[in-house]
């Protein structure tokens, strides 16, 4: 089996990284220091501290509690059967697993949930690379994978012989749009509720590789929008890259309804903590929210599915 290690790359003069005592290290001797929960934080300098590109600890916890409680469960359950019948796009003989990458990961739980389901749905070994700003969020998912089985105690820097999971999965510090990845080393890319970075997700796959972009449909969570605000304008968004790019072409677009029972007030606010309305909301609507410890709720994925031409 190929290392984990193989596809990352150097994020300041794209070297491949190896394995050194307490970090990893390219050849030009540039190091990353492997942290305690077991990432290595692959953000380019300047970016390492800046708290602001990421999601505050806050709201990577509400994330972590709703989306663990499997309320969003569904949209993996799509997700891995999407990529799993794409079949294996990799052309290397079999040996190497099916390679994916989370782009705006957070803090993992969807990135893992997949990871699983696809080695389940496909019978294939998976190594999942997620990607996100925020330090806390590598820190949420690498606990949640080592929970998983999915990365050792020695995190990514274990040895090579002694991570052979047929899942596994790091979550590191990293800017989606200057991924730390090899060229044409991903079979699949995965973008969830985040900015999507078009250039990067072409540029990582292989050719046939696919991206799954999800999105927030038009009724998205309109329950609680509703009670959020007096007046609600919905509207219609499909994420698609400019357009004539043409290193991506679109193989589909698919709505996914679900309905998501909440029952506590500490389940409604988990739930209002990650979404963007969490910091715009007035005190009516705040208000009007705390009041209720139950609450129905629609979610709405859109879907798009994207395959990477050669
Ligand atoms: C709404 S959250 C979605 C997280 C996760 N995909 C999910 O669905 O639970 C969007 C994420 O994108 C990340 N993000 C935004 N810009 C980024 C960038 N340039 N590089 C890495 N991550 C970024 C944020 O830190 C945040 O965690
Ligand atoms: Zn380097």
């Amino acid at each position: 089996m190929t290392d984990f290690l193989e596809p990352l790359r150097c994020p300041l003069c794209g070297g491949s990284l190896e394995r050194a005592p307490g970090c990893l290290r390219c050849a030009a001797g540039h190091s990353y220091d492997l942290a305690r929960a077991g990432y290595v934080n692959l953000l380019p300098p300047g970016k390492k501290n800046n708290a602001k590109t990421g999601d505050e600890k806050e709201m990577i916890r509400a994330r972590s509690e709703f989306l663990r409680r499997g309320f969003y469960d569904p949209i993996d359950e799509a997700l891995a059967s999407l990529l799993a019948e794409s079949g294996p796009a990799s052309t290397d003989g079999g040996d190497r697993p099916f390679r994916v990458a989370d782009m705006g990961a957070g803090e993992g739980t969807h990135s893992c949930r997949i990871a699983a389901l696809l080695a389940e749905n496909g019978k294939r070994r998976v190594d999942l690379y997620g990607f996100d700003a925020s330090k806390h969020g590598a820190e949420a998912g690498c606990r949640l994978a080592r929970s998983m089985g999915l990365l050792p105690k020695d995190g990514i820097a274990a040895p090579a012989e002694e991570w052979t999971s047929p899942v596994r999965a790091a979550i590191l510090p990293g800017n989606i749009f200057r991924l730390p990845l090899a060229d044409a080393s991903m079979d699949a890319a995965l973008s969830l509720f985040a900015p999507v970075p078009w250039d990067e997700a072409a540029r990582i796959l292989v050719p046939g590789g696919r991206l799954a972009v999800v999105s927030a449909g038009r009724e998205h969570l309109g329950e609680l929008r509703r009670i959020l605000y007096d007046d609600v304008r919905l509207t219609d968004f499909h994420p698609a890259p400019p357009d004539d790019f043409r290193r991506l072409s679109l193989l589909g677009r698919r709505t996914l309804s679900f309905p998501v029972t909440l029952s506590s007030q500490a389940e409604i606010a988990a739930l209002f903590m990650m979404t963007p309305f969490w910091h715009r909301v007035g005190d009516a609507g705040r208000e009007r929210l705390a009041a209720l410890d139950a609450l129905d709720v629609t979610a709405e994925a859109e879907i798009s599915l994207w395959e990477a031409v050669s």
